[in-house]
């Protein structure tokens, strides 16, 4: 009894810290760095963002701490003083895990006290040691409902120890976030959305990825793969915010992402080249995948039609059998203004890297 009053007074006082620290919080103009990417540290255009997350460092399967592997190492050791350089008030957060992490590693971490108080403290000491001013977790994804009360436990003994941290060390807490699903749901379950709100900094939604010709569901039609809106289903962005806004999350604990790339479908038919036209899978090897930079390359190497569709916001473009579903200026400037408009916190780019001349990080 004691000890729940104790954590009640805990969390009490965490609370009115935060309200005292989120009066001042600006608006979160954030982007990923991806170190896959190869795009060069040094040539991101800093001044434009708040924040910049380093993706990605890893969780080890065995001891459960969070590592860098040695081809990352140098530059994320790097990476805060060099963006620093155009923005010396740019903070820095080193993301853990990301799309291609098992996520079944974090599952077990989680699951257990002493493995989450090692990727706890690993993940401190790692933030600390090469500079980062917080630290954000891409889980993708829990998978069960114990699976997400672990991981709201797992939020809540991280803020409880970055705040001894910050005493102890008497630097600013480190800034704790995560990266979600564009709706507060996935796999059937609910994120620990009580534990996001008192223990993290703000999470960073994934609006997209609706849709893609890799998909089974989704191969053998284009589509939108982040349309702000969608009036015949509830797969979109607005939907997901809205969303979010009804399980009580505060707004200014939302940060919006923004694609910076693209799908490609192949058009069974190169004359019907509308959205929901039949197609066959993803163009090329991979998964269809574009960056914007090769997208706007595409268009003016094949003279593509470019349509801007206002009502789902969303863009597409095509020349011969290619279809590419994408968001291009209007799209990015909308959904801004959608964003500052429902009192969300801010938004992020991913991935800051294949921007085409900084032409949408400047739309923020
Ligand atoms: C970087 O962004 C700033 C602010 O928008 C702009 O003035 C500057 O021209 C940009 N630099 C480059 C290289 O694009
Ligand atoms: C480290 O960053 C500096 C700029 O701060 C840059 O000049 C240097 O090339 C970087 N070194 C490595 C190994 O990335
Ligand atoms: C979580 O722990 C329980 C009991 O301690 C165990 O039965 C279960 O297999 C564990 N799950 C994972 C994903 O490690
Ligand atoms: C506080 O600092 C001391 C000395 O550096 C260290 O041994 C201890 O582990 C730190 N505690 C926390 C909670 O960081
Ligand atoms: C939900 O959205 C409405 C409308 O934008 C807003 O007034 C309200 O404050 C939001 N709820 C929370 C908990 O932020
Ligand atoms: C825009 O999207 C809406 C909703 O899906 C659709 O009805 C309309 O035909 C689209 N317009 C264009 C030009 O593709």
């Amino acid at each position: 009894m004691a000890s729940k009053n104790l954590l009640l007074l805990f969390f009490s006082l965490l609370f009115l810290l935060h309200l005292r620290s989120s009066a001042g919080q600006t608006v979160v103009k954030g982007g990923y760095w991806f170190r896959a990417s190869e795009f060069p540290v040094s040539d991101i255009n800093s001044t434009l963002f708040t924040h910049l997350f380093c993706a990605f460092a890893d969780l080890d399967s065995q001891t459960y701490q969070v590592t860098i592997s040695s081809a990352n190492a140098v530059p994320f050791k790097n990476f805060t003083k060099t963006v620093q350089i155009k923005n010396p008030s740019l903070k820095t957060l080193l993301s853990i895990g990301g799309g291609s992490s098992n996520p079944a590693t974090f599952a077990s971490m989680a699951n257990q006290s002493t493995s989450r108080k090692a990727f706890i403290d690993s993940s401190i000491k790692l933030a600390r040691a090469n500079g980062f001013s917080g630290l954000d977790l891409d889980w993708e994804y829990p998978g069960t409902s114990s699976e997400m009360a672990n991981m709201g436990t797992l939020f809540d003994e991280w803020r409880v120890a970055v705040a001894a941290e910050s005493r102890n060390s008497s630097l600013p807490p480190l800034l704790l976030t995560a990266a979600v699903n564009y709706a507060p749901r996935v796999n059937s379950v609910s994120y620990p959305t009580t534990s996001i709100g008192r223990s993290l900094d703000w999470v960073n939604v994934m609006a997209y990825d609706y849709y893609a010709p890799s998909y089974p569901r989704s191969r053998s039609a284009t589509g939108a793969h982040a349309a702000l809106y969608d009036p015949s289903s509830q797969v979109s962005t607005s939907f997901g915010i809205s969303s979010w806004n009804q399980t009580g999350l505060s707004s200014k604990k939302l940060v919006l992402g923004l694609p910076f790339y693209g799908y490609a479908w192949q058009l069974v038919n190169p004359q019907n080249h509308g959205l929901y036209a039949p197609a066959n899978g993803p163009v090329g090897s991979g998964d269809g995948s574009m960056g914007y930079n090769q997208i706007k390359d595409f268009i003016v190497t094949n003279s593509a039609v470019s349509v801007y569709n206002a009502t789902i916001v969303a863009d597409y473009c095509y020349a011969g059998s290619t279809w590419i579903g994408f968001d291009d200026s209007q799209t990015i400037v909308t959904k801004v203004s959608y964003a500052k408009q429902k009192g969300l916190l801010g938004y992020f780019a991913w991935h800051v890297g294949v921007d085409n001349n900084w032409v949408l990080s400047k739309n923020g």
